[in-house]
């Protein structure tokens, strides 16, 4: 799978699975424009990558429509184009239902979904001009099956597999496909504080016996992302050691 060249924009780049997803791709040549909020782990993950000439970051809150247009423009820029949008940016705001504020609600939706509609838009003019146009969307296992505690992280995660394929319909006559990738638990900050003794009850619960690491679900993302995944469109692909089947 080459990617010489080809020119990807990565939300939510600075850590956890997003910096993984710019690694991977950085490390096959491609040229990657990545967003966040946090300056100094930018700086991070550009010297992780390996490939500090191909890798740029662009400060944007993908909730601000404003804000993510920077993001698909200096994705162009610097990659003379956008072949790739993975929209990985996302967080978690969690309580019980009766409980739960209407900004914990709002701005989960406007991070997770909002965002993901935000930079697609934005973006894709760029990806039907591209000859293998991809968009890539980082849902979640919760947007499948739910989770107590999590009514506004699950409601955006299952709105972006609808979203996803709406846009693999809307867009497949130019030959961009449109895929989702649904995470189980993955090692990272977003999870970091889960506590052994749930991480070992996770365990149980996983059929691989495993928490997920982030280059499983990267792998995943690049192979969407290319030349030879151009037949896959519309799908919702679980990376999770088989614990939704
Ligand atoms: P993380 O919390 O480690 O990283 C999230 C990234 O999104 C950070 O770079 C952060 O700066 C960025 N971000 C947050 N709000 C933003 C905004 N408004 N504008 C721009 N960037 C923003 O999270 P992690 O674990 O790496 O998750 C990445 C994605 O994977 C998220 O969409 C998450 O929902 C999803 N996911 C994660 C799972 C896990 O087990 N860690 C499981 C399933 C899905």
């Amino acid at each position: 799978m080459s990617f010489d060249g080809v020119s990807v924009l990565v939300t939510g780049g600075t850590r956890g699975i997003g910096r993984g997803v710019v690694q991977a791709f950085a490390s096959r040549g491609a040229k990657v424009t990545f967003t966040g909020r946090n300056e100094e782990a930018a700086a991070a993950t550009i010297e992780a990558s390996g490939n500090a000439d191909n890798v740029r970051f662009v400060a944007a809150d993908v909730a601000n429509p404003e804000s993510a247009q920077a993001a698909v423009d200096a994705a162009v820029e610097h990659g003379g184009g956008l072949d790739v949008v993975v929209n990985n940016a996302g967080i978690t705001r969690d309580g019980l239902l009766m409980r739960m504020k209407d900004d914990d609600w709002s701005r989960v939706l406007d991070v997770n979904l909002s965002g993901t509609f935000f930079v697609t838009r934005a973006a894709a003019r760029r990806l039907m001009k591209s000859r293998r146009g991809r968009l890539i969307n980082i849902t979640s296992v919760v947007g499948l099956t739910g989770n107590a505690g999590q009514a506004n992280y699950a409601a955006s995660k299952a709105g972006i597999a609808g979203f996803t394929k709406a846009v693999a319909k809307e867009m497949a006559a130019r030959k961009v496909t449109a895929n989702a990738v649904a995470p189980g638990f993955i090692q990272t900050d977003m999870t970091a504080d889960l506590g052994d003794k749930v991480a070992d009850e996770l365990k149980n619960r996983i059929p691989l016996q495993r928490l997920g690491s982030v280059e499983d679900v990267a792998e995943v993302v690049v192979f969407l992302a290319s030349e030879e995944a151009g037949y896959v469109t519309g799908q919702v692909i679980p990376v999770d050691g088989g614990m939704v089947m």
